[in-house]
């Protein structure tokens, strides 16, 4: 194996016997993958959002809906704002470039009224999770084209903590809702990241039917590996499942996300 893919591998799962892999650049690149939450001020290299946006376009979509759209947000101001409404986080401030992912059954709706052909499909909860799976889709690849340039990224879920609010800063119409945003940039050499161990793939990699059998033991597996990332990190020791038990245990998890329900129909989502 390439000793590349063998570090990144190892990296990934942390054990001895590691799972045997088919290689390839884009897997590699994939495989390097890390969330990037301290940048260098420099804009992005000249082309390099209309790549990742090409590559975001070219993601599988269903039935060719093409339900998303994305806004691109460079102005500091604009991203003060919106880093405040996504829970005050300090990389959305730095990042050069901060893109809003948009579920969008609005450009459909026009389509439908432009034609006046109806549009009872859009009410639908299915419709909105078609939205929401496309621009998951798209977005991915764009991570993946920003970070086989050498950029860097992290997601923001934070984009949800206040829908409405975000709705409003970015001029969304209505029947689209910030899905998560995904901040870009160089990342600085300062404060490099690492990869992040994940649980070993007998936990998530079921063969012919569903079998958690040996799952216990897998995630005890895990929160060793994840404990040792947390330490050599230099954050407080912590087992991954204790701190996931604690994440979902009530509702402060969410974020005030409890009430995304009757944000989204504020939005004009009728969820049936
Ligand atoms: C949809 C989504 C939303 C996320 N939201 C945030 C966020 O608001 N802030 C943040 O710092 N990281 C966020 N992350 C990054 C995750 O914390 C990160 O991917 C996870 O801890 C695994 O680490 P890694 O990406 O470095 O492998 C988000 C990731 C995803 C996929």
């Amino acid at each position: 194996m390439n000793a590349d893919s063998a570090a990144l591998l190892r990296a990934r799962y942390r054990r001895e016997k590691l799972p045997s892999i088919a290689e390839s650049p884009v897997i590699r690149t994939l495989m390097a993958h890390r969330s990037v939450r301290a940048y260098l001020p420099d804009p992005l290299p000249e082309g390099a959002l209309e790549a990742a946006i090409a590559a975001a376009q070219s993601a599988a979509t269903s039935s060719n809906l093409q339900c998303w759209s994305v806004v691109a947000v460079e102005d500091a101001a604009r991203k003060a704002r919106l880093a405040e409404l996504c829970g005050h986080q300090k990389h959305i401030v730095e990042a050069p470039l901060f893109l809003a992912w948009i579920a969008d059954l609005s450009r459909l709706e026009r389509i439908a009224e432009a034609q006046d052909s109806g549009r009872e499909s859009l009410d639908y909860l299915e419709m909105f999770m078609v939205a929401l799976i496309d621009t998951a889709l798209a977005a991915q690849n764009a991570v993946a084209a920003f970070e086989s340039l050498g950029l860097g990224t992290v997601y923001i879920g934070g984009l949800r903590n206040h829908p409405v609010e975000v709705a409003k800063e970015l001029h969304l119409p209505p029947l689209s809702v910030g899905a998560f945003g995904l901040c870009v940039g160089a990342p600085d050499p300062a404060h490099p990241a690492d990869i992040k161990p994940r649980l070993p793939q007998a936990a998530v990699l079921h063969r012919e039917h569903y079998d958690a059998a040996r799952e216990a033991e897998l995630i005890a597996q895990y929160d060793a590996d994840a404990n040792q990332f947390q330490i050599e990190q230099g954050l407080p020791e912590r087992a991954w499942s204790s701190t996931m038990a604690r994440r979902i245990a009530g509702l402060r998890g969410l974020s005030g996300r409890d009430v995304m329900r009757a944000a989204l129909e504020t939005l004009g989502f009728a969820l049936k």
